[in-house]
């Protein structure tokens, strides 16, 4: 049953069957943020038609820039890197920090004023992570609660190159200094604590601009013009990992999931399931517009073995953090994920919305300041859970009832619109009665 803002669903009894899963909502932000700031063509092809990078699309279309969708396929004419129009309004970035910090980068140096803002969970969530080393380069960058969080309004001008020791693991924080660095005097170096997602490192250059990556340093130096590029956007791994975990969870199951991205920045679930046991298997991986793709075959695992995880394990598998709780309730022993402190400033507190759930529906769960632990194996029981509008903790209550005694109502679903507009159809297309 569905109402206008919750559903409710019930156990089915196995999922069958392949399907693609919707274009990747990093690497389509990407595209049209590099397409923009390009000269001449670029045709993106795939692009997630979902309400993210449907802000990010919008952006761009007030600063200027041509950009025409049919389908999926999405044609951009770009300005090159100065010729970004001022937007007459202020900017909404809706729900999503990747846009908004991007965003922030970018326009640290296009010479002009802007004001950024977004949903009121994104105007709850920290920019002082990008504000601070866009300042650093000199960038004229204001934000509410001195600088803490948006809206945030920038007056863009010369930038100089900076060295900077992310903190925090953070590819938005990455992807943002790299853009500001593109426009910097002299040579910016980045240098991450942990590996966070590489696709702005790995589809800029495609695009013409200068930069190096070793290990977990990034360099990047001015000087180079960008030029209209073709991207083909692969399958968002983040989506398929709701099924990967239904269908080892839902007895019978067999599941195939086709042309998935497989960037080993992106695929720490995989690693994490196949150590819990899990019946999966990636086939037919290539290469596509410089990320490698494939296919996962996953199957019903009736003994999954619980896991440890720490600091380290995390960034790879950041977005996985909700289904993975899920799965840790059907394992064997007690799965600790550690380090995870980055969870509560998502876009909800995925820590505490998980921890809250799982408990209404029987599971044992310690909450810790950053991560839990989950015991495992327990019989779920349905019970009303609640999104916090966030579409990760949604989509994971919805494989969560799947196995679940008894309805689950998910309040605030539609939010699932966010990264997987299709999330039921497909699941109502593999579940067999
Ligand atoms: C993203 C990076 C991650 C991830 C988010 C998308 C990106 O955030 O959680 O969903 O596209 O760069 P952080 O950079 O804050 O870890």
């Amino acid at each position: 049953m569905k109402t206008e803002n919750s559903i409710s669903l019930t156990k089915c009894s196995s999922l069958k069957g392949e399907f693609n899963p919707p274009p990747d909502k990093s690497i389509s932000h990407r595209s049209i943020i590099f397409a923009s700031i390009s000269e001449g063509r670029s045709v993106i092809e795939n692009f997630l038609d979902a309400e993210d990078p449907i802000s990010t699309l919008n952006a761009f279309k007030s600063m200027g820039v041509e950009i025409n969708k049919s389908g999926n396929t999405i044609d951009v004419k770009g300005k090159g890197l100065l010729g970004l129009r001022e937007p007459e309004n202020i900017i909404d970035c809706g729900n999503s920090g990747t846009t908004m910090r991007l965003l922030c980068g970018l326009l640290s140096a296009c010479p002009f004023f802007s004001i950024l803002t977004g949903d009121e969970s994104l105007v709850h969530r920290p920019v002082l992570r990008v504000t601070s080393p866009l300042r650093e380069m000199g960038a004229a960058i204001t934000a509410r609660d001195n600088g803490r969080f948006p809206p945030v309004a920038l007056k863009g001008g010369d930038l100089k190159a900076i060295s900077y020791k992310m903190p925090v693991a953070s590819a938005q924080v990455k992807s943002s200094i790299i853009l500001g660095g593109l426009f910097a005097d002299g040579v910016t170096v980045i240098e991450e604590p942990v590996k966070s997602r590489d696709h702005t490192e790995r589809m800029l250059p495609s695009f013409g601009a200068n930069i190096e990556v070793k290990g977990l340093s990034v360099t990047v130096t001015k000087g180079s013009r960008l030029y209209g590029s073709k991207v083909l956007i692969p399958g968002d791994f983040s989506s398929a990992a709701f099924f990967i975990a239904a269908a080892m969870m839902v007895k019978g199951s067999e599941v195939i999931i086709k042309d998935v991205g497989l960037n080993p920045t992106r695929t720490g679930f995989l690693n994490v399931v196949k150590k819990m046991n899990g019946n999966v298997e990636v086939v037919n991986s290539r290469s596509v517009s410089g990320e490698i793709i494939g296919d996962i075959i996953c199957k019903f695992t009736p003994e999954l073995q619980s896991v440890t995880l720490g600091k380290d394990d995390i960034p790879a598998m950041i977005d996985e953090f909700p289904v993975l709780c899920i799965l840790a309730s059907q394992a064997e022993g007690v799965t600790e994920i550690r380090g995870a402190e980055e969870l509560r400033i998502k876009e909800s507190d995925r820590i505490s919305a998980m921890a809250r759930g799982l408990t209404q529906m029987g599971a044992h769960v310690d909450e810790y300041d950053d991560g839990m632990a989950v015991k495992g194996p327990v019989k779920l029981t349905g019970a009303v859970t609640e999104s916090r509008k966030d579409h990760r903790v949604a989509m994971a209550f919805s494989v969560a009832s799947m196995i679940a005694d008894g309805p689950t109502t998910i309040v605030d679903s539609s939010c699932i619109g966010i990264s997987f507009p299709g999330f039921f159809d497909i699941l109502k297309r593999l579940s067999k009665p």
